[in-house]
């Protein structure tokens, strides 16, 4: 099976599933609740989209998705994605940065985390119970490819209750990692 991106907008083709993320669906991932809520009352921003695409064969599947985040932030916090821990413990990811800037976050949500400044070209895995966000830190879209094992399953829950030790703020127009207690 073989797919076209085109990296100047992460539009895929064929893609079956297109997945919005709006600001409703994240609105508990963001620290400044007020300023959600304000926000939410003019509009449901759409803050990033995935498209999907799984591989399937008789021995093993495999799935690709394309995340496209739309650049701007909430509260003075970027945009992000929402954030999630592999349900199994066995399961690693790849990303691959096609487009934009900003970083990825790795979290054990335990004591140890990781922050990988992220430009077009990077590549980074992901090991298994590693639970990972993007932030878009640019003004133009970040577009990145995740490549993981169809089994892995999405754990959200912990990381709405445990949260992730840093956020990245826009202080002064650069970003800025500000530590959680
Ligand atoms: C899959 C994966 C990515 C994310 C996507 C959106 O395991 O890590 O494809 O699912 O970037 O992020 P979330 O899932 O956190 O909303
Ligand atoms: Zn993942």
């Amino acid at each position: 099976m073989t797919l076209t991106l085109d990296p100047e907008n992460g539009i895929l083709d064929p893609c079956p599933q297109i997945t919005p993320r709006y600001l409703s669906d994240l609105k508990m991932m963001f620290k400044d609740q007020q300023v959600v809520d304000e926000i939410l009352k003019e509009e449901n921003r759409l803050i990033y989209e995935i498209r999907y695409y799984p591989f399937r064969t008789s021995k093993s599947d495999m799935a690709l998705a394309v995340t496209r985040i739309f650049p701007g932030s909430i509260g003075g916090e970027y945009h992000m994605t929402k954030g999630h821990k592999h349900e199994r413990d066995d399961q690693p990811e790849v990303y691959y940065c096609v487009k934009g800037e900003g970083f990825l976050l790795l979290d054990t949500l335990e004591g140890e985390f990781q922050a990988i400044p992220w430009r077009a070209g990077t590549i980074t895995h992901i090991p298994p119970m590693w639970a990972h966000r993007v932030i878009n830190t640019g003004t133009d879209l970040l577009v990145f490819i995740g490549v993981f094992h169809l089994s892995a399953g999405h754990d959200y829950e912990i990381v709405a209750q445990k949260g992730f030790s840093y956020r990245v703020y826009a202080v002064d127009g650069k970003p800025a990692l500000i530590r959680q207690t």
